[in-house]
């Protein structure tokens, strides 16, 4: 059904694609056969520090995807090219995986997932924070029964300043700024889909959602929406909560976002700590169990590149195994609209009831 090495075009050379590029290049079973950006003079310079200097690049999507050396897309562009980027990635035949949220509105949501249903080759939304190891620690802990049943999730965000955070161009902050480019705001829709897909990913989807999400400057003059709460309650009386808080003056250590990711489950027997994410508060160790009076901790790696890592390596091996992608177009709006929901209820000072 695929070629072997599987041949893998990126489309969007930006900010992000470092991350994606490294199990590609890695993997015995794919290869980097082209890239895809309006900018060719970034692409190319990303070609050459992948160490891939003999790749094809181009400047337009058409063009590019009428390529027929290209068996896999990875859509890395700005949120509002998402859906028809993928429905033409469809049309033309290619696997597909399109970095998160997958489109802007459930309306978009549903074309896409219609298409991908129809579609004959798989279509991934990519989610790396569900494959970062301290995640899929805390996951078999808990299907493990560590924690007795999980009644609860508290997840915190906490950008901050970092003298050794990577450096983010204007331009990919400028298109966050726009609603109609990015669908919502910055933490809390952009960012906070991995953090709703946390949660969704622990306990499943919620019945209801109510959020109060705030306002301030971020670095260089950008608008932060913080401080922002969002609670949300699942079926079976559990419940959970995102807050986000804006911190100018605290430095954290990271190599990647100048932000703090923060995870605590409670079950009816014990409680897990994530204790970090993007970045981290000092050597924190990168998982914590507390059970029957005791605190057990696990090293797992923690650098956030393996959330990347993890979630390709995971496409590839079901691409040869048949095995479905992690997430389906379906699980992703199913995540949208958990994020969606959120951005509806600060904006109508109500609670958002999913569950109906
Ligand atoms: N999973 C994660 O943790 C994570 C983190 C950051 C970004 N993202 C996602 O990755 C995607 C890209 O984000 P980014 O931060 O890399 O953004 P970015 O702005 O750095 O990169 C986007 C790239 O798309 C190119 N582009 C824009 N319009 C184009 C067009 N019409 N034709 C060709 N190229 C075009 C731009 O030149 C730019 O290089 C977004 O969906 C974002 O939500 C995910």
């Amino acid at each position: 059904m695929t070629t072997s090495p599987l041949r893998v075009g990126l489309i969007g050379t930006g900010r992000i694609s470092d991350l994606h590029a490294i199990e590609y290049l890695q993997n015995p079973d794919a290869r980097i056969v082209a890239l895809c950006d309006r900018d060719t003079a970034q692409a190319k310079s990303k070609a050459a520090a992948w160490g891939i200097r003999d790749v094809a690049v181009d400047d337009d999507i058409d063009a590019f995807l009428a390529r027929p050396d290209l068996d896999l897309v990875e859509i890395l562009l700005p949120h509002h090219l998402h859906l028809p980027v993928a429905l033409k990635a469809m049309a033309a035949g290619k696997i597909v995986s399109l970095q998160k949220p997958m489109c802007l509105n459930l309306e978009e949501a549903d074309q896409l997932v219609a298409a991908a249903e129809a579609h004959d080759r798989p279509v991934k939304i990519f989610e790396n924070f569900i494959f970062y190891p301290p995640v899929m620690k805390a996951r078999a802990l808990i299907d493990e029964g560590a924690i007795g049943t999980p009644l609860s999730i508290r997840i915190k965000s906490n950008p901050a300043r970092s003298a050794t955070a990577w450096e983010v161009p204007a331009a990919a902050n400028a298109w966050r700024q726009e609603t109609g480019h990015a669908g919502g705001g910055p933490l809390v829709f952009d960012d906070g889909h991995h953090k709703f897909a946390l949660a969704w990913h622990f306990m499943g989807n919620p019945s209801e959602v109510h959020a109060f999400i705030g306002d301030c400057e971020g670095p260089g003059g950008i608008r932060f929406d913080a401080q922002s709460m969002v609670s949300f309650r699942f079926p079976g009386n559990r419940v959970g909560n995102l807050e986000i808080v804006y911190s100018p003056g605290m430095e954290l250590m990271t190599q990647h976002y100048a932000q703090d990711d923060r995870v605590e489950i409670t079950g009816t027997a014990g409680v897990i700590f994530i204790n970090g994410g993007h970045g981290r508060l000092g050597a924190t160790p990168p998982v914590t169990l507390y059970r029957d009076g005791a605190l057990t901790t696990y090293d797992v790696p923690s650098g956030w590149e393996h959330s990347f890592i993890q979630s390709t390596r995971h496409y590839i091996n079901a691409l040869k195994t048949g095995g479905a992608p992690v997430l389906t177009a379906a699980e992703g709006r199913q995540v949208l609209r958990f994020a969606l929901a959120a951005e509806q209820s600060a904006r109508e000072g109500r609670t958002i009831r999913l569950d109906v």
